[in-house]
């Protein structure tokens, strides 16, 4: 039975920036449910995949010199531990993963239209479509079963997952192993890192629950590793069924998991308590600045931040504009609260009194970036785990 915890409001498409206010927005109530059989995390309402993945999307996996670095040694790793000869690679975006890997026996899997389009420029034969049971039949015609299938931050997108991992059990080499990593419910639980939850996530993954799923599929999980991107995920490395010795991460997972209450509602109702909790203190804190004549801006126009100012009700009244590097999002408006994106050259200037760290998971990254912003009395404003000021100089 599916138990609805959290109601985030009426929300945007997280990465639908506007080029003006006039614009169409869709919109959907972003609530949240936890199945008490899969112990599974999902959205009450999915949106339509090609509203959010599409020619337009904009957001760069290799967006900053954290996730360049991770994507590299990531590489490295399945090299040095499972030397896989054919790999494929499901959500290959702008190509940061598969660029580590050979053309020849590489192959990509990817929706919008504007990244597939980098890839095959750049050789590595990939798929403009959604991942599917009936692509994994053409692949596996055209080029061969796989011996690595790699996903980041993309099966967590995936509405049917059902689908998805009989899909992958079907393209997988009887030895071949299937690694993915998306954002950790644990941590996300642990953090109140609410802003993990928006269209584009469909599913806020579990261990527990991921085991559940792909057993049902004919896979297993036999390591977990727990990684500090994306604001915490885990790095889960799936074989078929009794293919590999399973390693003691799995368990060490599982029990840690149920400890803290992964298998329980009461979980996830007290999780909610804090999400208010936290958009009043969020609010409390930015009104008072403002009432004190701070300017106040926004650092990432993140999909976090999206859920952020539409469940606090934050606009360009509170916030003058938000900062970002990359280039798609400058000049365009944020999803359903309209604050102006700029870039951190023209904005992020002696003007600004207050941050609000929209990527907070590039805390250390960004920080050591803007100390002269520090240094000059600027001030980083986080939510995580609780709403605090960050980065003050000693
Ligand atoms: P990310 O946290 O990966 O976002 P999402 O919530 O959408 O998954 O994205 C970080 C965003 O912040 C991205 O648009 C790039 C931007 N950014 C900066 O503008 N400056 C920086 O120094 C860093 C690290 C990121």
């Amino acid at each position: 039975m599916k138990h609805t915890f959290l109601d985030l409001g009426t929300q945007p498409i997280a990465n639908k920036f506007l080029q003006e206010a006039g614009e169409d927005e869709y919109k959907f109530n972003l609530t949240v449910e936890f199945d008490d059989e899969t112990k599974l995390v999902s959205l009450g309402n999915f949106v339509r995949p090609e509203l959010m993945f599409n020619d337009s999307y904009v957001y760069h996996s290799s967006n900053s010199d954290t996730m360049r670095k991770h994507f590299k040694d990531y590489s490295q790793l399945l090299k040095e531990d499972f030397n896989p000869q054919k790999v494929l690679e499901i959500g290959s975006n702008d190509g940061v993963f598969v660029r580590n890997f050979d053309q020849k026996t590489t192959i990509a899997v990817e929706p919008c239209g504007n990244f597939a389009q980098l890839t095959n420029a750049m050789h590595y034969e990939t798929y403009n479509e959604f991942w599917s049971m009936d692509l994994a039949k053409r692949i596996i015609k055209e080029h061969g079963k796989r011996d690595l299938i790699s996903s980041s931050n993309c099966i967590c997108h995936i509405q049917n997952l059902d689908e998805a991992f009989a899909g992958i059990s079907e393209c997988l080499s009887e030895d071949g192993i299937f690694v993915f990593e998306d954002p950790s419910l644990i941590l996300m639980l642990e953090r109140v890192s609410y802003d993990q939850i928006y269209d584009e996530h469909a599913h806020i993954f579990s261990v527990t629950a991921l085991q559940n799923l792909l057993n049902r599929n004919g896979l297993e999980i036999f390591r977990v590793d727990n990684l500090e991107v994306h604001g915490g995920s885990n790095r889960i490395y799936a074989c078929k069924i009794g293919a590999r010795n399973v390693e003691k991460s799995v368990a060490v997972n599982l029990e840690f998991e149920d400890k803290h209450g992964i298998g329980d509602l009461k979980t996830y109702q007290d999780f909610a308590r804090k999400v208010q909790k936290s958009k009043d203190s969020l609010n409390d804190i930015l009104i008072d600045l403002k009432s004190k004549g701070k300017k106040i801006v926004s650092y990432g126009a993140t999909s976090k931040s999206t859920t952020v100012f539409n469940y606090c009700g934050i606009g360009p009244d509170l916030i003058d504009y938000i900062v970002d590097t990359t280039a798609d999002k400058q000049g365009k408006l944020s999803p359903g609260m309209h604050i102006p994106v700029v870039s951190p050259d023209s904005g992020f200037d002696e003007t600004v009194d207050v941050a609000f760290l929209g990527a907070w998971n590039y805390e250390k990254e960004i920080l050591a970036k803007e100390q002269r912003f520090i240094k000059d009395g600027g001030k980083f404003i986080t939510h995580i785990p609780y709403v605090r000021v960050v980065g003050t100089s000693a």
